[in-house]
């Protein structure tokens, strides 16, 4: 008989890793302390002013629009007693903070102190919120503390090559979620999204027909990513207005893992991304959002209606992924040691991605 453990294979994560408080701590540490985390898209701040907020693991950031058209990155908090400062996303002419009405310009200098006699020993005039490290990536925005990385271009350079005729970064950002809590790790979330397996027997009320299991693709993994194609049904051929893409990429559905913690699935018609955030070890704010190409969107009789049915799609599909990352961390508390297995080439990349983590956490 077949001795599974001694030929090479795949396994799952322990499930201990997804409801470990200690292991998330270390992944704060190693990856959404120390690396590049992605935040947003570009199109969801495109004027002066614009802003949205988010997590870098537990810190509280601002990702805000300058006006020279630059992004740049800040930590959330006020100089004054710490509030949070901005919220959500919105616009802001300059910042102000509701505690104390401290008041800051949009490139995070403090501008105006109320009461400033009071503070007669403290010289606020070079004050200015904490800068952070932020590069923008085919319209992908990225965030790290650290400022000595490398430019996200270089570690996903390759996958520049691959994606080279779709013009990711020219897609216009159309509909955004903000908040989305997902009942499970953040782990599990990715790997749901990377894993072409659960397609036909998790989404039948969506995706599952048009990109069925059977038509995924193996890929590549890279240092930085993997990319695998999740292809389409010969029956469910989308139109395609893109006259760049070549007759491979018509029938192609990739999905892209960005690490750590941001997902897509990139079409030549519109783009499906993800970037996770870890509120605990079985809690996750997924921020998601669609974008289209402008080619799709010009050749498309109704743009708009096209826009509002491949969202619909979408939503429903999260929806059934929502509940089985719901069901992973549910199983996953029984705390047990015995490992799962993953499919030979259908999960690899969810295997690439654990030994990306592994090897930021040290344990590689
Ligand atoms: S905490 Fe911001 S002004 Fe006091
Ligand atoms: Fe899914």
């Amino acid at each position: 008989m077949l001795d599974r453990d001694a030929v090479h294979t795949l396994r799952a994560g322990a499930q201990r890793d997804y409801t470990d408080p200690a292991v998330l701590a270390r992944e704060q540490e190693a990856l959404f302390d120390r690396d590049w985390v992605m935040v947003t898209r570009a199109g969801a701040a495109p004027n002066p002013g614009d802003y949205v907020a988010a997590k870098l693991g537990e810190r509280p950031i601002a990702v805000v629009r300058q006006k020279d058209g630059t992004l740049r990155a800040f930590a959330n908090f006020c100089l004054h007693r710490y509030v949070k400062l901005l919220e959500g996303s919105g616009n802001a002419r300059r910042i102000v903070c509701p505690y104390h009405a401290w008041t800051y310009d949009i490139s995070g200098q403090l501008i105006g102190v109320a009461d400033r006699e009071g503070f007669c020993n403290v010289d606020t005039r070079d004050m200015a919120l904490e800068e952070l490290a932020c590069d923008v990536w085919e319209g992908f925005v990225f965030v790290s503390r650290r400022l000595d990385l490398a430019p996200v271009s270089q570690r996903l350079s390759k996958l520049s090559d691959y994606l080279a005729h779709y013009a990711v970064g020219s897609y216009e950002d159309r509909h955004f979620v903000e908040t989305e809590i997902w009942e499970g790790n953040w782990k599990a979330v990715v790997e749901n999204f990377i894993e072409s397996y659960h397609t036909t027997y998790s989404h039948k009320g969506s995706i599952g027909p048009t990109n069925p299991t059977k038509l995924a693709e193996p890929g590549h993994a890279h240092e930085g990513f993997s990319i695998h194609s999740n292809s389409y049904a010969p029956e469910h051929l989308p139109e395609v207005h893109n006259a760049a893409i070549d007759a491979d990429e018509r029938r192609q559905f990739h999905v892209v893992s960005l690490y750590p913690n941001g997902v897509a699935a990139i079409d030549p018609n519109f783009m499906w991304w993800m970037a996770m955030e870890p509120l605990g070890p079985g809690r996750t704010n997924a921020r998601w959002g669609v974008s289209f190409s402008p080619a799709a969107m010009a050749g498309m009789a109704d743009p708009e209606k096209f826009v509002a049915d491949i969202v619909r799609v979408l939503e429903i599909a999260t929806e059934e992924d929502q509940e089985m990352v719901r069901r992973v961390q549910e199983g996953a508390a029984f705390g047990s040691d015995r490992r799962g297995y993953l499919h030979d080439w259908l999960e690899i990349y969810v295997d690439e991605f654990r030994r990306y983590v592994d090897g930021m956490i040290g344990r590689a």
